[in-house]
């Protein structure tokens, strides 16, 4: 009989990890613990911006007309407990507050909850990004909790998915790491990811500190590039050189590789920020922190990005004070396809200079909704040309392609001035500087 799927927590990994299940065939119970987000489900809407997740979804929950019916969402723990062989817990591990180290309260209050429904054999898969050691703590949890006894297993089983492409990685994964101890967890993980779509796809098997820190060090892998490339763009600048050339020539190491080699103001978002930072702080506990002092200056190097790009601002605007300076700034998000502005050096870098006194409008496809909430005391534009128009200074801060389809002509002629910092180095300088623009990216040459 095919495996049923419960899947604990439907945020960006949990609701797209269910419309995957889903997609391949099994019949899949989400349950989250707030009843807006269930609402919003049930009706196949998803909460968040996410290509192609809102049709995944339609495909397949139930009620929905010609969907497979193979989705349904709960709140109760004892309906998923009841319905679920396995149970993947998808929930977030936010950075607490004033702290480095991760806030694990969802993670724990999810199994806490679960526990004393999983009566007869059930796995456990855990996929939140988690201090190592996690694993081996619920395991032992959930063995004096659980009613079922020897027959509840723990597996952990991180996501590497991005946002913006979160069901495209899902669907089709560069590896599948599971972290497992004995038993029949890896059997059972074979079994759900046995579909044509993972054939072929690599399938690492370890035990659950590796796995944990699989997920950890690929994340901390990721930020130390875009940091190495945002050090080589301060001496770039510092040197005269060109830091987008230097990327694309180091990339042709396959060594090296030419990905996540963009310079600008840094990595954002809900993961590598906080992703680091837990690292740090877990080796710490763990008596390895020598090991990470380098993710220190990662970070740093990250942060000091986003005052590099104020600078930049200032001097562009001929130095001095912002006070009621004009500014279009273009992007909110903390990178482009997605609604999501967490950590956001966009919205940082806007709110630096509105909190200087400068007079800034932000405009983003979609990110408008959520950079009000988080900062409602900025301007905000409905369209870049809103934005832009009367500004002396254009600030290109989330490289959506929206942006390069811009027309610098016309855009010039509702601007006050023609000055463009693109601080993602991701706009074309030429037919900006044909049009009349002062172009200037990040660690590039002022002309
Ligand atoms: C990341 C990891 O890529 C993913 O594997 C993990 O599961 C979750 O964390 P995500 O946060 O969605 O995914 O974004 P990602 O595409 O990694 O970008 C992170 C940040 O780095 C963005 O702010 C992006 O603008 C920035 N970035 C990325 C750069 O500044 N330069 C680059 O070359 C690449």
């Amino acid at each position: 009989m095919a495996l049923k799927i419960t899947v604990i927590g439907t945020g960006y990994l949990g609701a797209t990890h269910a419309a995957a299940m889903a997609e391949l065939g099994f019949e899949v119970l989400g349950l989250d613990v707030v009843p807006e987000k269930i609402e919003m489900l049930q009706r196949g809407e998803v909460p968040m911006y996410e290509p192609g997740l809102e049709d995944l979804l339609r495909r397949h929950v139930a009620g929905i007309e010609g969907s497979s019916g193979r989705l349904r969402f709960t709140m109760d723990f004892a309906e998923a407990g009841a319905f679920g062989d396995v149970h993947f817990v998808c929930v977030n591990t936010p950075q607490r507050h004033g702290e480095y180290a991760a806030d694990m309260s969802y993670v724990n209050s999810a199994i806490a909850s679960l526990a004393p429904h999983l009566t007869g054999p059930a796995l456990v898969v855990g996929k939140s990004t988690v201090p190592v050691g996690t694993a081996d703590r619920l395991a032992a949890y959930l063995a004096e909790h659980a009613p079922g006894g020897a027959d509840v297993e723990l597996a952990w089983n991180p996501e590497f998915l991005r946002e913006g492409f979160a069901v495209d990685d899902t669907l089709h994964p560069d590896r599948i790491v599971v972290g497992v101890r004995g038993g029949q967890a890896e059997k059972l993980l074979r079994e759900v990811y046995a579909t044509p779509l993972s054939e072929g796809t690599p399938f690492v098997v370890t035990d659950f500190p590796t796995a944990e820190l699989v997920k950890t060090s690929a994340n901390s892998f990721l930020a130390t590039k875009i940091s190495f490339i945002n050090a080589m763009a301060e001496v770039c600048e510092a040197a005269g050189g060109d830091v987008a050339k230097l990327a694309e020539a180091i990339g042709y190491d396959d060594r090296i590789g030419r990905k996540f080699l963009r310079a600008g103001i840094g990595f954002g978002g809900g993961c590598l920020p906080k992703d680091i930072r837990a690292f740090m702080a877990r080796a710490g506990e763990l008596g390895a922190d020598q090991a990470l002092t380098f993710l220190r200056e990662i970070d740093s190097i990250n942060m000091r990005q986003r005052g590099r790009m104020v600078e930049l601002a200032r001097e562009a605007l001929g130095g001095g004070p912002f006070l009621g300076k004009r500014v279009a700034v273009l992007g909110a998000t903390f990178k482009p396809d997605s609604d999501d502005v967490r950590d956001s050096p966009a919205l940082n870098v806007a709110g630096q200079i509105h909190l200087q006194g400068g007079q800034v409008t932000v405009y983003d496809p979609k990110g408008m909704d959520n950079a009000r909430r988080v900062f409602p005391t900025l301007g905000y534009a409905e369209t870049a040309e809103d934005a832009v128009r009367g500004a002396e200074i254009v600030l290109h801060l989330t490289e959506w392609r929206e942006f390069r389809e811009l027309d610098p002509e016309k855009l010039g002629q509702v601007a006050a001035r023609r000055v463009l910092l693109d601080g993602r180095n991701a706009l074309d300088p030429e037919p900006w500087r044909a049009a009349g623009w002062t172009y200037r990216g990040m660690g590039r040459p002022a002309a």
